[in-house]
């Protein structure tokens, strides 16, 4: 594994989101980001995350959040006293702020204390949360799929964005990243991430080069032999590519994109699906329809890339490697 730090100015990012092997960060992705992921990607030098929802208890049982962040906390402490010279990234959990998530506050508690450095929140922007996150140290990152919802999420305190843009897996964006980052860019300096289709160190270099300080990747995860995903729906993703990708907001309510083959796989045309009402979104068993995610499989439009199942270590490397590449390729047209 190449140890080579990363060696750009990162003056104007908080502390908890400084010093990563590379700039990237380990989407949350529902029902696939279980502790074994989360872990292998902060000890491949990488922000490793999962959804606060994954982690889900049978009645009466003592939260299975805590046990995870347990865990997890552990584990990297572990790592980092066997190599400090090498130590895991910090790693973020998704909360999904929303009025059907009746666990959130619960959930907020919980992460404030095992003093969660990355906290990063979907779908609400709230002050309240936004000061749970800050009461134990933790660096707040909102996702948007605009401008507009940008502005907001920063007024209402959030430390940095993610921009979810056309191509991401899951609940996407319609906007080209090239637009979406230059205009968050035009009046927002801190901390800023681009999902959408990033499964390559190529891509991952032309993020930072549109003014994204961290790629933010998750399909190519869902390919790993640390993901909880079915291994048809691993295969799947090595199968597919762009082409097999269809956006469309029947499965919850909001538009996302998913892997045509699942679509056929449940019996439905996929070049004839229905829109859906926003309003039918549930999150309080985790999902609006959790058939969605176990059946109708979720897929960023990157996967081209994706031409195997590994481990989390292999793929860090891969994109790793070509993104040195492809910046030595790019640095060469500009000779000092
Ligand atoms: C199967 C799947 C599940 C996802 N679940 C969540 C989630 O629970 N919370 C969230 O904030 N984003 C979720 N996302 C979106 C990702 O965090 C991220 O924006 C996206 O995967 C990035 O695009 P990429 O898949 O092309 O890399 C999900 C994406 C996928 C593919």
């Amino acid at each position: 594994m190449s140890l080579q730090k990363w060696t750009r100015s990162e003056d104007h990012l908080p502390k908890n989101l400084r010093g990563l092997r590379l700039p990237l960060i380990g989407s949350p992705l529902f029902i696939i980001s279980v502790p074994d992921l989360v872990i292998a990607q902060c000890k491949a030098g990488i922000v490793g995350s999962f959804p606060a929802l994954n982690a889900r208890e049978s009645e009466g049982e003592p939260p299975l959040l805590d046990a995870w962040l347990q865990q997890i906390t552990e584990a990297l402490d572990r790592h980092n006293q066997d190599n400090p010279d090498r130590p895991a990234a910090p790693f973020a959990v998704n909360q999904i702020v929303h009025r059907s998530n009746s666990r959130l506050e619960r959930d907020l508690e919980i992460c404030a204390k095992w003093k969660v450095p990355i906290w990063i929140t979907s779908l609400g922007a709230r002050v309240d949360v936004n000061e749970a996150a800050h009461s134990c140290g933790g660096v707040v990152l909102h996702d948007v799929i605009n401008n507009t919802f940008a502005q907001k999420a920063i007024s209402k305190g959030a430390d940095g964005l993610v921009a979810v843009a056309a191509g991401a897996g899951g609940h996407a964006g319609a906007q080209s990243p090239f637009a979406l980052i230059r205009e968050i860019r035009s009046w927002f300096d801190g901390p800023l991430a681009l999902s959408g289709a990033i499964a390559s160190g190529e891509a991952l270099l032309a993020a930072r080069a549109l003014g994204a300080d961290f790629g933010y990747a998750g399909s190519p995860f869902i390919a790993t032999h640390e993901a909880n995903a079915q291994e048809k729906y691993k295969q799947m993703i090595v199968d597919s590519s762009a082409e097999d990708i269809v956006y469309s907001s029947l499965f919850t309510g909001v538009w996302g994109n998913y892997l045509k083959s699942s679509i056929v796989q449940a019996g439905m045309d996929p070049n004839n699906l229905p829109s859906a009402d926003p309003t039918s979104m549930n999150f309080a068993q985790g999902s609006s329809k959790p058939k969605a995610w176990k059946e109708i499989w979720g897929s960023g439009q990157g996967i081209g890339d994706v031409n195997a199942v590994t481990s989390v270590e292999e793929l860090v490397d891969r994109i790793d490697r070509e993104y040195r590449a492809a910046g030595h390729r790019l640095a060469a047209e500009f000779p000092i």
